[in-house]
């Protein structure tokens, strides 16, 4: 059997892209740093998030039927702490870091992503702590190129695109 720690251990060693997910509407705003993202589908265009269905941006998420994934770019670390709640804001405070604006779905799209996918859940699947939740993109907000935020043995680094 392998223990919760080994398999936290494992994964930090599979490095990922650094993404902040947010949603907004009747339930509020709020949003989550967030590696557990996946393209599923390019017909229609559909993702994947990972989300602790018990943490509060989790909830609220369900709650409001959309999600933003806004992909990060090397040097937003600030946002990435301040989003997986290292800054000790939560809620709606968290939007203080970075810039927003809306697209489709009303979520708050980062004006300095690389690129954002503004979506809408249809399915939600509960997976032992976490909700998968499936979503379509309505829209996307494409950011000037550049490296990207990534996440590997628990640590920020950038990625540059080879050349
Ligand atoms: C690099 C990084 C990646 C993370 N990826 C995920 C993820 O994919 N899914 C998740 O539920 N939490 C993830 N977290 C943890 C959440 O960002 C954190 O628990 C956040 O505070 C949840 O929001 P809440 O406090 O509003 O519930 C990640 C944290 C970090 C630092």
């Amino acid at each position: 059997m392998v223990s919760n720690t080994s398999f936290r251990d494992a994964m930090s060693r599979l490095g990922a892209a650094v993404n902040v997910v947010t949603t907004d509407g009747t339930g509020g705003r709020a949003g989550f740093t967030a590696t557990a993202v996946c393209s599923v589908s390019d017909e229609p265009p559909t993702v994947l998030v990972c989300v602790h269905c018990n943490s509060q941006a989790g909830i609220t998420l369900r709650e409001n039927g959309l999600l933003c994934i806004n992909v990060l770019r090397a040097g937003d670390n600030a946002v990435a702490d301040t989003f997986a709640g290292r800054s000790g804001v939560y809620g709606n405070d968290r939007f203080g870091s970075g810039e927003w604006y809306q697209l489709s779905t009303g979520a708050p799209v980062l004006k300095s992503a690389l690129i954002a996918l503004d979506c809408r859940i249809f399915e939600t699947q509960k997976v032992g702590s976490h909700c998968v939740c499936l979503a379509r993109v309505e829209a996307i907000h494409e950011g000037h190129q550049g490296p990207a935020l990534m996440y590997f043995q628990r640590r920020y680094s950038a990625l540059e695109a080879a050349i």
